[in-house]
């Protein structure tokens, strides 16, 4: 059989639990807008009708990666269909040009020099996209280039850090890893390193801007987080937050690409609407958006890990560098993030690592999927596997002896509470012998075509390693004909938030899940949300839904014992309507218990920055063509814990595809 017949078409199994008992909460239910996403109807920026007086507009952006500038907009001016060109000097002069996800080490237009190839110097409006984009090229920007640092090695050979308020770089560790590496047995030294990767959502970055009477802004973005377009769209207007609301229907995927950059480009479509006081619509192309809105962090580590003969780990130090790009944006967070999961899914008594963020000449490399965390554990499986090999042990007994169990203690002083790592890794264990000798007869009997088997686990720490980014609201109204309608801050990117908190709501009231309805994301019904990412978002708002809808439920409970078991919910709303009860609430939640001080782990306190963390592990083996390296991924066998699922369909979706997001990061990527 051809190894092309033999693959056969690509089958699945899915397991899950059953959820409760006349709860809608834990039910396998559909995505609520799956079936208009798969028929077309769904709704997304590009979709949006247009009124009529739109303006299209296009970008100028940077060709090199580090140059002196002087910018001339005269031509593009001039050319057909435009409407205007605007860069720093149309910054309105209440508003401010510098920009930036944590700290405002951005500009919104260049203007004396760039720093990356694709950075912002204008945007073009015009009658039309084709107006817009031709114009834009006749812009002339002149470049005085300057040397440039591209990659991690570049920023340490030039020590090209970030280093902004004195700060130098985040430490976390435990014990004493000199006097650990000398009881060590062996000890193994070296580099790993990881490239970045594209996120690749379906939906390129895309907003329209809307001004209004009296400097009111409204703007429909595809972002994970509006509270940031509204923010910076009133900073760099110089208008109050009350007049600007950002808003969204569905993303179409963001995996961390649309935390925080998405923001820069709405900002800027902001200023053209502004001065144009007409909607302004950007809709980036593919092309522009893979060059320009930054990508998975690339990661440099520098280890040294020993361990005993009978292959106990005893120390590890690993100093991360990651290449931040040129702007910090969110690249201390990701490596904080790094560093917490620095241990994998191994108990290190004696820990010392440190994060150095690296300034280059690269577009701002942002969140992605992970956010630090897959990089730091690609490490640590890395070294781990250097260290089995060197003390002469498979690497699977190897991770089984170093395994983190239920109590352990993280190196950062938390302690694990109802650790599942072992448990999810002997759902995967149990024929792993079998079934490497058969990959070892297969590979004794072909001389081109290998394979190979491999298992690890994962452990991921749940919640914003920044501590106040823990909170979430939510609003749910309840109309006089029994029908529901929430809002919280949770942006739906195709991931099942919305079908979640519908499935809470509705579970609260006692109702079924098709009368409750979610429309939209926007800042004018849920203020100041955090971000919808760090894997936090069906805990965050799925609380908020929960606490809004108690209320309710609390207020309607006399209404409903006086009208009897019988009665339906749409009389029963109708009698509360009647006795003047408020059939609208608010519910607000934040993470409780949970601390990072960075100060205070640097003296070895105890920190808490999670609420709890997720276990799994996957099983793959794989086949490789070693003439052509053509790979097949033959069988890959996850088990993750995802403690009590809210909606077990979505959730193994959730796991399917970022299974295959880090195939592809692993495989094809940088
Ligand atoms: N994890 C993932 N995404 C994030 C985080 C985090 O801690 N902070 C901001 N975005
Ligand atoms: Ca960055």
């Amino acid at each position: 059989m051809t190894a092309e017949a033999e693959r056969g078409p690509s089958r699945g199994l899915q397991y899950c639990g059953e959820g409760r008992q006349g709860e809608q909460v834990g039910l396998p239910l559909m995505h609520t807008s799956a079936n208009l996403q798969v028929s077309g109807e769904a709704i997304y920026n590009d979709d949006i009708v247009d009124p009529p007086d739109t303006l299209h507009a296009a970008l100028v952006m940077s060709e090199k990666p580090h140059a002196r500038i002087t910018v001339d907009f005269s031509a593009a001016a001039a050319a057909p269909g435009v409407e205007g060109c605007f860069g720093a000097k149309d910054i309105p002069a209440a508003g401010d040009n510098s920009i930036g996800a944590v700290v405002h080490d951005e500009e919104i237009f260049a203007t004396e020099k760039v720093t990356c190839v694709g950075q912002i110097i204008g945007i073009v409006v015009a009658d039309t996209k084709a107006h817009a984009d031709e114009a834009a090229l006749l812009v002339a920007v002149d470049y005085e280039e300057l040397p440039a640092v591209l990659s991690i090695e570049d920023a340490i050979e030039a020590d090209s850090f970030f280093d902004y308020d004195g700060f130098t770089g985040h430490v976390l560790g435990c014990g004493d890893v000199e006097a650990g590496f000398e009881q060590c047995d062996h000890v193994v030294e070296g580099e790993v390193r990881c490239g970045g990767q594209e996120h690749f959502y379906l939906e390129p970055c895309a907003c329209v801007v809307t001004p209004g009477e009296d400097d009111e802004m409204t703007t429909i973005v595809s972002t994970q987080c509006p509270d940031k377009s509204q923010r910076l769209i009133a900073s760099a207007l110089g208008i109050p937050c009350s007049k600007v609301v950002a808003k969204s229907k569905r993303i179409g995927g963001g995996f961390g690409g649309k935390e925080t950059r998405a923001a820069f480009l709405n900002v800027a479509a902001a200023v053209a609407a502004y001065h144009c006081r007409r909607p302004v619509r950007l809709v980036l192309d593919r092309h522009v958006d893979m060059a320009i809105t930054g990508q998975r962090h690339a990661f440099l580590g520098k280890y040294k890990a020993g361990c005993t003969t009978e292959g106990k780990i005893l120390a590890l130090k690993i100093a991360l560098y990651n290449n931040a790009g040129n702007s910090l944006d969110l690249s201390q967070s990701i490596m904080d993030r790094a560093l917490f999961h620095a241990d994998s899914s191994y108990k290190i008594p004696n820990v010392e690592v440190t994060g150095h963020v690296c300034r280059t000449n690269m577009p701002s490399h942002t969140a992605f999927r992970g956010f630090g965390g897959p990089q730091t554990v690609l490490l640590a499986e890395m070294w781990v596997e250097r260290l089995a090999d060197t003390a002469g042990m498979p690497v699977e007994q190897f991770r089984e002896i170093n395994m983190v169990r239920e109590g352990d203690v993280t190196h950062y002083g938390m302690q694990l509470v109802g650790c599942q790592a072992r448990a999810c890794w002997d759902k995967l264990s149990g024929n792993l012998s079998a079934r490497r000798a058969e990959a070892d007869a297969f590979n004794a009997s072909n001389r081109w075509r290998k394979r190979g088997i491999a298992l690890t686990p994962v452990k991921f720490g749940i919640s914003f390693t920044a501590t106040f980014l823990n909170q979430a609201g939510a609003l749910v109204h309840i109309y006089r004909d029994g029908t529901v309608r929430v809002a919280h801050g949770g942006i739906e990117m195709g991931q099942g938030l919305h079908t979640k908190m519908i499935q809470v709501a509705a579970t609260v009231l006692g109702i079924p899940t098709d009368a409750v309805f979610i429309a939209e994301t926007s800042t004018d019904t849920v203020p100041n949300s955090s971000p919808t990412a760090a894997s936090a978002s069906s805990d965050l708002y799925g609380m908020a839904v929960l606490l809004a809808a108690k209320q309710l439920e609390e207020r309607l409970r006399p209404v409903r014992e006086k009208l009897g078991p019988e009665a339906a919910f749409r009389e029963i709303t109708e009698a509360a309507y009647f006795q003047q009860i408020d059939l609208c609430a608010h519910g607000f939640y934040k993470t409780p218990d949970i601390f990072m001080d960075w100060d205070a782990a640097k003296e070895g306190v105890p920190q808490l920055p999670f609420n709890y963390f997720c276990y799994g592990a996957a099983l793959s083996e794989v086949e490789i063509d070693c003439l052509t390296g053509d790979m097949m991924l033959r069988r890959a066998d996850i088990c993750m814990d995802v403690g009590e699922s809210l909606n077990p369909a979505i959730d193994v979706g959730q796991v399917e595809g970022g299974f295959i997001q880090g195939m592809g990061w692993l495989t094809m990527e940088e």
